[in-house]
């Protein structure tokens, strides 16, 4: 058999030989001096893919999230959230834990969005009693909701709703460049009204690590030493930096890609009775398991050589990358279809 094939994430990719060698001849200095001008550059160009004024080069998305809260808000604030969200869901509380912010969720609706008069109506004002909002976290796309892609009016509206109850707005926008690709937008147009946007590199854009936080310049320079106290300050972080402008220049027009390949894998999915797959808007595919358990199939599809991963009791998720050709997809509904024919539903 060929070798598996990875759907777990798109956080699987390797970097290509030709990001490979961009990395290696990476011009470099000191970055917490201020000193590694790949760094510099990547910062700078996104910043401007971004639309916003600066931006900073973190370790994670995880991290660009928290150095966003702590960035925004004070110990004791609150922060409203969806509860299908990365930062609620996946990101150990660090929220609260770390920058000491309630963190109060609101439904996500399944299209991942939240409902406006929700967050108008949850917002509150600190006063001797309660604590105040100040922070509203949106994520678009949004990963538990099937990788959907939030049209810019929606963004819009909800941004103004918060801003309206005096709330700053991040945008978690680990895979902002497939949303944007999906809608047929700028990821600058998505991201216009939110005062903080995150995006991962290490994602669709297909790098070995690192996200970047985009804001104004002010927000920026006080990022960094919200990054700084997390132990987050990276020396010679060019040779990863590099990965990150090479991926502008050469992986971010090939994710339609992806999301045609995960459109075909949902299809023939559909097809084999045991799963309701999503219809995906991205790189995403969430399946119920309608027909017997969801760790059996997860184990026959190992076994058939196809890596996917759990998602709910009895959903799993697959994910479409740049390391995945159609003609993977292809195989992997073959592999699929075997297990189909020795998991007993
Ligand atoms: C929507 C979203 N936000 C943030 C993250 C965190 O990124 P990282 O794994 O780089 O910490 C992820 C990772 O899967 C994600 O899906």
């Amino acid at each position: 058999m060929t070798a598996l094939i990875d759907l777990r994430s798109d956080t699987v990719s390797k970097p290509s030989d030709a990001m490979r060698a961009a990395m290696s001849t990476a011009e470099v200095g000191d970055d917490v001096f201020g000193d590694d001008p790949t760094v510099i550059e990547l910062e700078a160009r996104a910043a401007s893919l971004l639309g916003k004024e600066s931006a900073l080069y973190v370790a994670s998305g995880t991290m660009a999230n928290l150095v966003a809260v702590l960035t925004h808000t004070k110990p004791g604030d609150e922060i409203l959230l969806g509860d299908e969200s990365h930062i609620f869901q996946y990101e150990l509380g660090g929220a609260a834990r770390l920058a000491g912010t309630i963190t109060r969720t609101l439904p996500n609706l399944p299209d991942g969005t939240l409902d406006r008069d929700a967050v108008l109506a949850a917002a509150r004002q600190e006063n001797l009693h309660s604590p105040g909002s100040a922070l509203l976290c949106l994520e678009n796309t949004h990963n538990r909701c099937g990788g959907a892609a939030i049209p810019k009016r929606v963004m819009d509206s909800l941004a103004e709703a918060a801003h309206s109850r005096r709330m700053a707005v991040h945008l978690d926008g680990a895979r902002i460049f497939n949303a944007a690709t999906a809608l047929g937008i700028p990821a600058a147009s998505l991201a216009e009204n939110c005062d903080s946007v995150s995006f991962c590199l290490s994602k669709g854009l297909g790098c070995p690590v690192g996200s970047l936080l985009c804001g104004s310049k002010e927000f920026i320079e006080a990022a960094r030493r919200n990054r700084k106290m997390l132990g987050g300050g990276m020396r010679q972080a060019g040779i990863l930096a590099a990965a990150g402008l090479y991926a502008f220049d050469h992986n971010i027009e090939r994710i339609a890609n992806d999301h045609e390949n995960a459109s075909a894998l949902a299809d023939g999915l559909r097809e084999l009775g045991p799963f309701r797959p999503n219809t995906p808007e991205t790189n995403i595919v969430v399946a119920d398991v309608v027909n017997g358990r969801l760790g059996d199939w997860l184990a026959a599809f190992e076994k058939a050589g196809v890596l996917a991963v759990a998602f709910g009791p009895q959903r799993m998720r697959m994910v479409t990358h740049i390391d995945i050709s159609r003609s993977d997809i292809d195989e992997a509904l073959r592999r699929i279809q075997t297990a189909v024919g020795v998991v007993a539903v």
